[in-house]
């Protein structure tokens, strides 16, 4: 019997079970160009809906592996463990952690995405730095790792190609916060890329794609069972994603505020998000202890050896590693304009959700699979949850190059915050774990 993608919508739209075949009939009809991208997306919205079990997710990630190579970094000794983000507002954990734990010779070969719905990506802020390449062949992603221990690069036609197109479908058609489609997205990635281990970093909360802590939970266990069918070492972190992480959403602005960490003056919710991450990929590489791992983390960042590895890193996939010191040759703003706190109080809430739909807006991703990014736009926070504000002072600036933009945002940026009369902590930043 001959499939068709109309029955296989038909049957998934209907709150049916998906066989191997079936779903390995949609990806490839997607990546040869028989199965066109509206029928995609019309499968990717009843996955949305209807969810899949975790057989189909298992298969879907598989189909998703075989749709390219997948990278045998046998000829590289010792351990080789990544970090991947379920996807956050301002999260730009990988450009910190990354580089301090290749210092620790751990090797850290990563692939990763780009703006997905309303959070960022780690590719599209790379991107920022001028000559920055994020594909590399995989001859030369392996020459670098093994040179440096540090490669970050996108997937493309040869490494995941299932995942290049269904996630730049997914980000334009509300279909990213789906369990097993988040799960088989990374899990995709992680499994082509020739690691031992991975710690997987699980956003929860209102700027998050999973809103609440069962939901997280279910989407960790998923990605942790998928792991370990593929017998790597996986655990999962559930952080905080109320409030967007460190002060800082814009691609340029947080490589710059990447760097800035990695010089030792970063946010306090950036490093302790960072140091947790690395402690368990310590713990997964080097089987040492949660303070030995904190410790060495932060003395390896305070004595500048993460920096050089980041500068190396920039160096090596060809970007122009002057940033370090000089932030203007990132894209800068033309506009950058001030929001004022309407009254006196604590800031009780940012809205990272709300942020990170603003963010798109200015520029800082796609609303469709075409559209330009503003590498220079974003937000810089100069206020968060837990702070004293008084009436009539700045507490974010909002960036970019189209000024129209640039107003709209402000305007409507001021709807994320809440100001409270009373006193506000912030938001407790780790919020479990599974192993
Ligand atoms: N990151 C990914 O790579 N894929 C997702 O679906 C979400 C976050």
């Amino acid at each position: 019997l001959r499939m068709t993608a109309y029955e296989i919508i038909l049957k998934k739209r209907d709150g049916k079970e998906l066989s191997y075949e079936e779903i390995q009939f949609m990806v490839n009809g997607l990546i040869s160009g028989t199965i066109p991208e509206y029928q995609f997306s019309a499968f990717l919205m009843a996955i949305y809906f209807r969810g899949m079990n975790f057989k189909e997710t298992a298969a879907l990630t598989q189909v998703m592996i075989n749709s390219g190579n997948t990278i045998n970094l046998s000829q590289i000794p010792g351990p080789k463990v990544d970090k991947h983000s379920t996807g956050g507002v301002g999260d730009k954990v990988s450009l910190v952690l990354a580089p301090l734990v290749a210092s620790l010779e751990v090797c850290v070969p990563m692939i990763s995405g780009r703006a997905l719905g309303h959070t960022g990506g780690t590719l599209d802020k790379l991107e920022s730095i001028p000559g920055f390449r994020t594909i590399l062949d995989e001859e030369e992603f392996i020459k670098i790792l093994k040179n440096i221990g540090i490669a970050i690069i996108g997937q493309s036609s040869k490494l995941v190609p299932a995942d290049k197109k269904i996630y730049a479908l997914r980000d334009v058609t509300a279909t990213v916060d789906s369990i097993p489609l988040i799960a088989a997205s990374i899990m995709s990635k992680k499994l082509a890329e020739g690691i031992d281990g991975l710690v997987l970093d699980i956003k929860v909360g209102k700027g998050a794609f999973m809103k609440t802590l069962k939901d997280a939970k279910k989407l960790g266990q998923t990605m942790c069972a998928i792991g370990k069918l593929a017998k790597k070492k996986v655990c999962a972190l559930l952080t905080n994603m109320y409030q967007p992480l460190g002060n800082t959403v814009g691609n340029a602005l947080e490589v710059i505020e990447a760097i800035q960490t990695l010089k030792g003056q970063g946010p306090k919710d950036l490093l302790e998000i960072t140091l947790n991450l690395g402690a368990e990929m310590l713990k997964i590489s080097r089987n040492l202890s949660y303070n030995a791992s904190r410790k060495l983390l932060i003395n390896t960042l305070l004595s500048g050896k993460a920096l050089e590895k980041f500068r190396m890193f920039v160096k090596l996939q060809g970007g122009d590693d002057r940033v370090i010191e000089n932030y203007n040759i990132l894209p800068q703003p033309k506009y950058k304009l001030p929001v004022v706190s309407p009254k006196t109080g604590y800031i009780a809430e940012i809205d990272a959700f709300k942020i990170g739909l603003l963010s798109v807006e200015l520029g800082c991703g796609r609303k469709t699979i075409s559209d330009t990014i503003d590498h220079s736009a974003g937000f810089i926070f100069q206020k968060k949850i837990g702070e004293k504000v008084t009436a009539g002072e700045e507490i974010a600036l909002v960036c970019g190059n189209d000024l129209d933009k640039v107003l709209y945002v402000r305007e409507q940026v001021i709807n994320a915050y809440k100001i409270s009369n009373k006193k506000v902590s912030p938001p407790k930043l780790l919020l479990g774990k599974i192993t």
